[in-house]
């Protein structure tokens, strides 16, 4: 049978695509302030604000590129079973080539019904607009997991995590949970890379090798490495 290769990444596989991460000097959170854009408490406040900060980062993403961590992430699909699980909103991953991926977070060129949240549509172009409704005549709203709501792929996610033989960690801050927490989901004996510039140590996570660098140098050499294994 094939390995698994369970692939969890954030927003540092996306920097060299040239999105902006959240938690770097310079990251949207300095810019922006989360309970303004992405909660649901601000979108019951400001639905204009809320749309127009998705809208700039939809409208950004339509001209970024997958860099070559993602692709080489979709190579290792020849030889393994390969599950990413995101953090991220973009498509970067899907347009490299992966075939099964799980976001967390929502996806950015979605959009959700306010009045049923299994209604979900994708957005043509950039603009999600106030009047913009869904086929029961609700207001269409972005389909992104805000802070305060609950992770509705989390359980499915964690599932995944505890079938990994190799669990890899790619570009980010291990800050926010419940997604920070999979780590602690993949079997003991899975061997399991953290591949992050900034990687913090992570003493009580066994059979852990940690790569100090950006993805997209990183991630094509520990894939080479894999495929020939
Ligand atoms: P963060 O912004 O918290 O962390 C980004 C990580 O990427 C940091 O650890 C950086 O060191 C690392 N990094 C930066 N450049 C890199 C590069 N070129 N290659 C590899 N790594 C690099 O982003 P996340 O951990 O993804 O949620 O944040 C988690 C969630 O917080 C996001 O999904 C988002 C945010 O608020 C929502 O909006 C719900």
């Amino acid at each position: 049978m094939r390995k698994h290769i369970v692939v969890f990444t954030g927003a540092g596989i996306s920097a060299e695509s040239g999105i902006k991460t959240f938690r770097d000097s310079g990251g949207l959170w300095e810019e922006h302030r989360i309970e303004d854009v992405a909660t649901p408490e601000a979108w019951q406040r400001n639905q204009a604000l809320v749309l127009d900060f998705y809208n700039q980062r939809r409208k950004q993403l339509l001209d970024c590129q997958p860099n070559a961590a993602h692709f080489a992430i979709a190579k290792l699909e020849a030889t393994y079973k390969v599950t990413v699980i995101t953090q991220n909103v973009d498509d970067l991953h899907e347009r490299a080539g992966s075939t099964k991926i799980i976001h967390l977070h929502g996806e950015l060129r979605k959009a959700r019904s306010t009045a049923n949240p299994r209604l979900i549509y994708d957005i043509d172009g950039w603009e999600l607009k106030q009047g913009d409704t869904c086929e029961l005549g609700s207001q269409l709203r972005p389909h992104i997991v805000w802070f305060g709501e609950l992770v509705p792929m989390m359980d499915t996610a964690t599932y995944i995590t505890e079938q990994a033989d190799i669990f890899i960690i790619i570009g980010s801050s291990l800050e926010v949970y419940p997604a920070a927490s999979l780590i602690n989901h993949a079997p003991h004996n899975s061997t399991k890379y953290l591949v992050d510039p900034n990687a913090k140590a992570l003493p009580y996570i066994e059979n852990l090798t940690i790569k100090k660098g950006k993805a997209a140098h990183e991630v094509p050499a520990l894939v080479e490495k894999l495929l020939i294994a």
